[in-house]
């Protein structure tokens, strides 16, 4: 059943969604996640006590987790019921933010398959607002609440309103879109004092969220100074930045197959380096089960996707479950 719908919804996203301009299918695709109760369907969940994992101490019905875009409540909890075992918020800051212009993102197809390179640059409705809208935001599975700023304050700030609202708390240092907030991995002395503080004051656990364009930073000074400070967590990672003329900045972030490669190298890498000292979630271009499978036998807690999500289907968290339970 769940190989037909993943093969109907391939029809669906290169006969439909691609032959749309983006700003088009993004808007149908979020019309369609707010009013269609997919969630209500069991097909797109799978439990079973084979499948939980812990991630900073909070229990994952399984480890496959939403990573960062959606800030609308009811898409957040919609997505809690189509089989993530978390599922993670976009990034709030301070303020509103309206984001870059249009266009702001395109789509890609390479021969690893189809994917994505966005500047959407946090669009979001900034803290206060987005506080609100997550009161009586029931928890299906665990939330994790990203957060971003561009100094030790707005950090302090965010983790200490935010915290409360989520089971964990994602610090996002890596979205190549905003300068202020890219740049804190070319700054890992400062990021220090930022993740010092930030375990000082989380009422949850923390997840530091890498760019893959940092490899050399993360694993000498971010990830040290993170373990130095009490966050055991990472998130590896983040989008790459490259330069792509359609977008309005000119430059943006690929997510989606082509990134996968490094992903699972720089799973490798940190898990050798690290050992068990650190809990990985492997993010990149994890858009079919073997991809989740091959991440999670090198040593990821959990794995994380977003462009599988459009690519693929809300289909692929139950795929991936169904193969991981098969595999076992
Ligand atoms: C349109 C779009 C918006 C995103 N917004 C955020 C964000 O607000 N915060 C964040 O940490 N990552 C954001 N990401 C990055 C994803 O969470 C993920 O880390 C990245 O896309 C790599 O995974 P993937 O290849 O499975 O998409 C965004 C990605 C896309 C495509």
């Amino acid at each position: 059943m769940s190989r037909t719908i993943a093969a109907l919804y391939r029809l669906f996203y290169d006969g439909v969604l691609c032959r749309l301009p983006e700003p088009t299918a993004i808007a149908l695709g979020q019309a369609a996640l707010r009013a269609l109760p997919f969630d209500r369907l069991p097909v797109f969940r799978l439990e079973d006590p084979r499948l939980p994992v812990t991630l900073g101490g909070v229990r994952l019905p399984n480890p496959v987790v939403l990573a960062a875009q959606y800030y609308d409540p009811r898409i957040l909890c919609r997505a809690m019921g189509l089989g993530f075992g978390a599922v993670t918020t976009k990034t709030i800051t301070l303020n509103p933010r309206p984001g870059h212009p249009q266009p702001n993102l395109v789509r890609v197809r390479s021969a690893a398959g189809p994917g994505l390179v966005n500047c959407n640059g946090f669009q979001n409705p900034g803290l206060d607002a987005f506080r609100a809208s997550l009161t009586g935001l029931r928890h299906r599975v665990p939330l994790i609440v990203s957060v971003a700023g561009e100094s030790v304050e707005d950090y302090v700030t965010l983790v200490r309103a935010l915290g409360p609202f989520g089971d964990l708390v994602e610090i996002n240092i890596s979205s190549p879109n905003t300068r202020l907030v890219y740049a804190w991995s070319e700054r890992p002395r400062e990021l220090r004092g930022v993740l010092e503080a930030l375990a000082a004051v989380s009422p949850r656990p923390l997840i530091v969220k890498l760019s893959p364009d940092f490899a050399e930073a993360n694993e000498h000074d971010i990830i040290p100074a993170a373990l130095e400070a009490g966050v055991r967590i990472v998130n590896y990672g983040n989008t790459r930045r490259i330069d792509e003329p359609r977008l309005s900045q000119g430059s943006g972030g690929l997510s989606g197959p082509e990134i996968f490669p490094a992903t699972l190298d720089n799973l490798r890498r940190t898990r050798k380096r690290f050992g068990d000292a650190l809990e990985i979630v492997a993010t990149g271009g994890v858009d079919s089960p073997d991809k989740a499978a091959a991440l999670l036998a090198e040593g990821a807690r959990a794995v994380g996707y977003f462009t599988g999500f459009i690519t693929r289907g809300p289909i692929l968290a139950r795929r991936i479950l169904e193969h991981l339970l098969h595999a076992a």
